[in-house]
C-alpha cells in the first residue's frame, strides 16, 4: 500500500470572521483513506480547530455531508486517492446557515419536514418485544432517506429561493402518499400544491445525482406532480 502525499484545500470560517477562506494541509493517504480521515488526521495532527461533523464511518446516519471537489457527498465514504486529483477541496454544504468550517446548522433542515403538519417522521409500531433504550420514547423511522442534506445542498433552487420546501421534505411527503396509513392526506396536498412546493422545481435533477442513499428526490416530486394533477382533473371533469 503506497501513500501519497495530498493537499487538503479545507474552507474555513469561524464564528465573527468576515467570511471563509480556504485553508492547505497535506495529508498521507493510501487506497483506504477517506476524505473524512484524512480530515480527521488534520484535526489530530495539524489543526485542533477544524470543526467536522459525522458518527457512523459507513454512510448510515448521515452527518459528514460536504462539498468535495464541488460535488455534494458523504466525506465517509469517499476515498481519496479514487479522486484522482492531486488536490482535493472541501467546503460545506450549502443552502443552510454555516456555523463553523464544515458544520452547517440544520435546523432549517428540519424545520421544512414539519411545516405541513404531518407526521413525516413517522414514531415506529411500539413491539411488545422490543426493548426501547433508556430515554427514549419510541423508535422513529424515515425509510431510505438519511437526512444528510445532500440534496437541498445540491439544489439550485434553494440557492435563490430558502422557502423552497426543498427535495428532501417533498421526497418525504410522497412517502406519506404512497403510504397514508389512514391519514388524511388534504393538508399535505395543500402544502407541497403551494407557490413555494413542488411547481417550483426546475426538473434539472441535481437531487438525484447528489442523493447517497437511492431516494430519488427530484422523481418523487414529478410523483407529487402528476398525482396533484390527477386529483385536478378528476376535480374538474369527475372522474
Ligand atoms: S430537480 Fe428540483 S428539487 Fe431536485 S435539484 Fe433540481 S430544482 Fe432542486
Ligand atoms: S433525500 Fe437523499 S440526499 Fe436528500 S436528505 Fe434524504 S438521503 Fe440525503
Ligand atoms: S459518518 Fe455517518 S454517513 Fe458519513
Amino acid at each position: 500500500m503506497v501513500a501519497q502525499e495530498i493537499e487538503f484545500k479545507v474552507l474555513r470560517y469561524k464564528q465573527g470572521q468576515s467570511a471563509p477562506s480556504h485553508q492547505t494541509f497535506r495529508v498521507k493517504c493510501d487506497e483506504n483513506t477517506t476524505v473524512l480521515v484524512a480530515l480527521q488526521d488534520i484535526r489530530r495532527d495539524q489543526d485542533g480547530t477544524l470543526i467536522l461533523r459525522h458518527s457512523c464511518h459507513h454512510a448510515s446516519c448521515g452527518t459528514c455531508g460536504m462539498r468535495i471537489n464541488g460535488r455534494e457527498e458523504l466525506g465517509c465514504v469517499v476515498k481519496v486517492l479514487d479522486l484522482g486529483t492531486p488536490t482535493v477541496t472541501v467546503e460545506p454544504m450549502r443552502n443552510m446557515p454555516l456555523i463553523s468550517d464544515l458544520v452547517v446548522d440544520m435546523g432549517p433542515f428540519y424545520d421544512r419536514f414539519n411545516s405541513a403538519g404531518m407526521p413525516f417522521i413517522r414514531e415506529s409500531e411500539f413491539l411488545d418485544e422490543a426493548e426501547v433504550a433508556e430515554g427514549i420514547e419510541a423508535y422513529q423511522r424515515c425509510e431510505n432517506c438519511i437526512e444528510c442534506n445532500l440534496c437541498v445542498s445540491a439544489c439550485p433552487i434553494m440557492g435563490t429561493d430558502p422557502t423552497y420546501l426543498g427535495p428532501a421534505a417533498l421526497a418525504a411527503a410522497w412517502r406519506v402518499v404512497e403510504e397514508p396509513r389512514g391519514l388524511d392526506s388534504k393538508p399535505l396536498f395543500d402544502w407541497v400544491d403551494s407557490e413555494n412546493g413542488c411547481w417550483r422545481c426546475h426538473v434539472a435533477y441535481e437531487c438525484n445525482e447528489a442523493c447517497p442513499s437511492g431516494v430519488y428526490p427530484g422523481d418523487k416530486i414529478m410523483s407529487l406532480r402528476r398525482e396533484l394533477t390527477k386529483r385536478k382533473f378528476r376535480r374538474l371533469f369527475g372522474r
